[in-house]
Formats: C-alpha cells, structure tokens, sequence
C-alpha cells in the first residue's frame, strides 16, 4: 500500500515534469524583455520635456510631489538617488532626460510607469513593445504623439499611426535584430502589426489620411515568412 502511493507520487511527478507548459495560442503572446543597458532619448530640447513632465504631478505642493515619486521609485526598484543627487539640490545627468521624457509620455498616455517597468531593466509586455517604438521613434526622429492619440494609452492610433503599420514592419525587418530582444517578441509584435495591417486593407480607401513619407530606400516587406 505504502510501495504503491510512492509509486503513485513519483509516476505523476514524472508525468508533471514532463507534461509540456500549455500556452493559450489564441492569446496575444509576447514575453516581457529586459531593457538593454544603454537607453536613447528622443528628441527635443529639455525645457520643453520639463514642461510637459511637470504635467505628471498631481500637485503642485512640495510633500505631496514627494510623495508621488515613490511611483517613480517603487516599480523601477531603483532609490530616489538613481536620479538625484544625495542633497536632492541637484539631478542625475545619465537618468534625468530619459526619466522627464518618461513622466512626459506617461501623463499624455494616462499610464503609470508601472504598467510598462518591473524592476530595474524588467518590462512588461507593453513595455516590451514600447522599447521597440521608443527605439523607432528616437531613430527616426519622431513623437510618440505623431500617431498615437492622447490619453489611449498606445492602444489608440491616430489617422497618421493608422497609416504607418508598413513602415514600421520594414523598419523592425532592418533594424530589429539590433535591439537585443527576444526574437519572438519582435516577430509577435510584427504578426500584430501585420493582422491590423491586413485588416486595415478591407476599409474602403476614401478615408484619405497622407501616407508616411518612407524614408527607407529598400521596398517595404509586407509579411514575415
Ligand atoms: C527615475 C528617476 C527618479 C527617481 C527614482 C526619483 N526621482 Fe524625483 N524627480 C525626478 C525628475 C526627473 C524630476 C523632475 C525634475 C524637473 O522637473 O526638472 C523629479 C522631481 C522631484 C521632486 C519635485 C521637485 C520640484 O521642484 O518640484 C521631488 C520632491 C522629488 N523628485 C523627490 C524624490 C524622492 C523623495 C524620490 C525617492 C522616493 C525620488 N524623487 C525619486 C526623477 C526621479
Ligand atoms: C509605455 C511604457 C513605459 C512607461 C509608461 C514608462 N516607461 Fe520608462 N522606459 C520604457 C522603455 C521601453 C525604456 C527603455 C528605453 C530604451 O532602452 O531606450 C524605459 C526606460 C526608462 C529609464 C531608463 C532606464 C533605466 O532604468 O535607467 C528610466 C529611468 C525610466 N524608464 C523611468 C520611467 C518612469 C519614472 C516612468 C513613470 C513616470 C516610466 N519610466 C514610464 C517604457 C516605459
Ligand atoms: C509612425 C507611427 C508611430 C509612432 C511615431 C509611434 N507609434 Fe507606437 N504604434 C504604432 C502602430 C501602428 C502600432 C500598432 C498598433 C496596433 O497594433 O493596432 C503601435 C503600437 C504601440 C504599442 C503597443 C500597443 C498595444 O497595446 O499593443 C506601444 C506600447 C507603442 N506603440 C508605444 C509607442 C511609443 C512609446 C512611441 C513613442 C516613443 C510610439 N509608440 C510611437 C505607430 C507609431
């Protein structure tokens, strides 16, 4: 009896252990990332991007801005000294612009920094798709805002962002293996962009938005393998 329920326990361990971790295919899969060390910021002189951060507080009073850092803080695990200095009379140089452009973005998006940041260099997976815009972005020179309505936190595009799903599938095919992430997390955002860009295709083309000057010289692929 005793042999018997050991026996029992090991088989099912066994089978446990080897039984295939199930994924629900049907769901949008893409694995959080781990930033890479060096970040880009985007462009724009900082008084501008100050402004725009100052946007973020919920109020101008001193304590109260103080106390809503530790939303800066907490899910970054990283102390207030990441960014100030220890007599808090001064900043960061290496974090102060990319953290003012992320106060910037967050209050224009309505997210929190914690819907993107896990932990020092962890994202989720709206943080993992965020690194690849923000990547775009910086390189080509252009805002968040240029197509994304505000407040829609990324998930709304405007007419422009409705028209650029191509352009950043020929950018991703160039320049996505540079952006040391997971592969699958550059290919499942590639098949989003492509099922929104084949969907898109269906609606009748009177919706007469300007197309995205294509600055890449190479010819668009539509679809990957
Ligand atoms: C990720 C970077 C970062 C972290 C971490 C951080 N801060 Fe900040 N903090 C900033 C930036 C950027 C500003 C805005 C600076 C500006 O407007 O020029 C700021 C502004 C402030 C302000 C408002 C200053 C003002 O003049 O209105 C206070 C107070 C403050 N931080 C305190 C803290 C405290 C306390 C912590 C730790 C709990 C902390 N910060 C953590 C980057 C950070
Ligand atoms: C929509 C997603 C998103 C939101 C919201 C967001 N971040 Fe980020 N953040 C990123 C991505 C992506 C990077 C990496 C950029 C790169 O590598 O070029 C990053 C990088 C950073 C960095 C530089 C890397 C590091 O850890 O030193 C700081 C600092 C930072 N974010 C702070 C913040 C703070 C503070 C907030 C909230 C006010 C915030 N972020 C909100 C996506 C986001
Ligand atoms: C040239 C246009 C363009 C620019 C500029 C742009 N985006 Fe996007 N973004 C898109 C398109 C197109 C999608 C795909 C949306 C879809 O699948 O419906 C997208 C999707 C996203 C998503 C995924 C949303 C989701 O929930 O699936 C995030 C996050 C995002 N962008 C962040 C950013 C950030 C951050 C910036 C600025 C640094 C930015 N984007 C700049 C066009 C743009």
């Amino acid at each position: 009896m005793y042999r018997l329920a050991i026996s029992h326990c090991l088989v099912s361990l066994s089978l446990w252990l080897t039984l295939p971790m199930s994924h629900a295919d049907d769901q949008e899969i893409l694995p959080s990332a781990i930033a890479p060390r060096s970040t880009v910021t985007l462009k724009g002189p900082i008084s501008s991007w100050r402004e725009r951060a100052s946007q973020w507080y919920k109020s101008d009073d001193l304590k109260s801005r103080r106390r809503q850092m530790r939303q800066m803080s907490k899910p970054l695990k990283r102390p207030c000294y990441y960014c100030h200095t220890r007599n808090f009379k001064d900043y960061i140089d290496s974090t102060y612009l990319i953290s003012l452009q992320m106060m910037a973005i967050s209050s224009e998006q309505d997210l929190k920094c914690a819907d993107c940041h896990i932990g020092k260099r962890g994202l989720t997976v709206l943080g993992a798709k965020s690194l690849i815009q923000w990547r775009y972005a910086a390189d080509q020179g252009r805002e968040c805002s240029d197509c994304h309505q505000d407040k829609g936190h990324f998930k709304r595009l405007n007419e422009r962002g409705e028209r650029s799903r191509e352009e950043l599938i020929s950018w991703l095919d160039q320049h996505g293996s540079k952006l040391k992430l997971p592969s699958q997390t550059i290919s499942a955002f590639k098949q989003q962009l492509s099922i929104k860009k084949s969907l898109n295709e269906d609606i009748p083309a009177n919706l007469g938005s300007p197309h995205l000057p294509n600055k890449d010289k190479s010819p668009p692929t539509h679809r990957q393998r």
